[in-house]
């Protein structure tokens, strides 16, 4: 049995650990919503401090509502269904922090191309504007129209890595790019949207100057105007390229060398002749493991 005294100190640990990571919102509640956009999951747990937990261990959950034993966590998105509501009360998370390896993470969303998890925040836009995503939200996809971003230097790859988006081409160019991060052409690491203009993915590690860097090449074009979820996965030398959360082609490559990759692009080739990309992108992910292929799955099929 726990003493009153005991109880007094574990509820003061509660309320501390719950303070880091969250902060009260008074007379706001959100509107009743079944939407997956909106809200993740919905459970009756006995404690206040289950729910701060499920929403701590939750990524994308944003919000936490706390009634009577049921436990609501929303996502970034039921911002647009926030509503005034005399004695009620919701839980805003103040902090996001690495998760299952995730060390960047460009969710896109309120006009903002900021990196939530290591502030490695998109800069530089050129033809690049803010749309409405796959579900309708406004301002939470990059479009790029013959356009790029910059990325801030940073050691983005060091052995195992996953890195994933949604994109939509919406026109046929020569290679263009989705990331190309190095330091000049010949040290660069490439996820491609199109072999030429195929419009067939590909992926290549480049280390040095060498005349022939090996690339892995999807047979699969993406169709213009389609939204995709492409993952390419790298474990072990071997890069694994995921469309829509189901593996379509694999190939050894190197390590990529662990270095502050100083030129580094969303949309844009290190080859000054490469034109620029034109393609809608939301939710990159980059982890610093190899997700499972059950992992890569989950995140396909997550609507947020
Ligand atoms: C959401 O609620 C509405 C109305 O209560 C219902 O018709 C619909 O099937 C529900 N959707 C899901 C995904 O549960
Ligand atoms: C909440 O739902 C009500 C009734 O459906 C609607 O009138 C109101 O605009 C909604 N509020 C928000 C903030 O979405
Ligand atoms: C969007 O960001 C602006 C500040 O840049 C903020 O004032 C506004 O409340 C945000 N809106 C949503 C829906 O998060
Ligand atoms: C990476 O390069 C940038 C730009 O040159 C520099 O500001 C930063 O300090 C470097 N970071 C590391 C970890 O070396
Ligand atoms: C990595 O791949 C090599 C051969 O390609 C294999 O011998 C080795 O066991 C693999 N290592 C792991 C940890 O899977
Ligand atoms: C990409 O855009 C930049 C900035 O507008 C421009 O300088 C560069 O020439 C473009 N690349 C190509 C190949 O057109």
């Amino acid at each position: 049995m726990l003493t009153l005294f005991q109880i007094y100190i574990l509820s003061l640990a509660i309320l501390l650990t719950a303070s880091e990571y969250f902060t009260k919102n008074k007379n706001f509640d959100f509107n009743e919503s079944n939407d997956s956009v909106f809200l993740i999951s919905k459970k009756l747990v006995p404690k206040f401090f289950e729910c701060v937990k499920a929403c701590k261990f939750e990524l994308e959950c944003a919000y936490f509502t706390y009634k009577f034993t049921e436990c609501s966590l929303y996502t970034k998105y039921a911002i647009y269904i926030k509503k005034v509501s005399q004695s009620s009360e919701i839980y805003t998370r103040l902090l996001t922090f690495n998760l299952n390896g995730l060390s960047y993470y460009w969710p896109v969303f309120n006009s903002s191309a900021n990196d939530v998890v290591s502030k490695a925040d998109l800069y530089g836009p050129v033809n690049a504007i803010f749309i409405s995503n796959r579900q309708g939200i406004p301002n939470s996809a990059i479009r790029l129209s013959i356009g790029y971003y910059n990325l801030p230097a940073r050691k983005y790859f060091d052995g195992d890595f996953t890195l994933m988006a949604w994109i939509r081409l919406t026109k046929t160019v020569n290679y263009q790019r989705f990331i190309d991060c190095g330091i000049n052409k010949y040290v660069t690491v490439v996820a491609s949207l199109s072999d030429g203009s195929t419009n067939k993915p590909y992926f290549a590690i480049s280390n040095e100057n060498s005349q022939s860097v090996p690339r892995v090449i999807s047979a699969k074009p993406l169709i213009l105007g389609v939204w995709y979820h492409l993952t390419f996965n790298f474990k072990n030398k071997t890069i694994y390229y995921f469309r829509n959360g189901v593996l379509d082609i694999s190939g050894k490559l190197d390590n990529p060398i662990s270095i502050n990759r100083t030129v580094c692009f969303l949309g844009k080739s290190q080859y000054q002749n490469d034109p620029n990309t034109s393609a809608d992108f939301d939710d990159i992910k980059l982890f610093n493991k190899a997700l499972n292929d059950d992992e890569i799955l989950n995140q396909y099929h997550k609507n947020y």
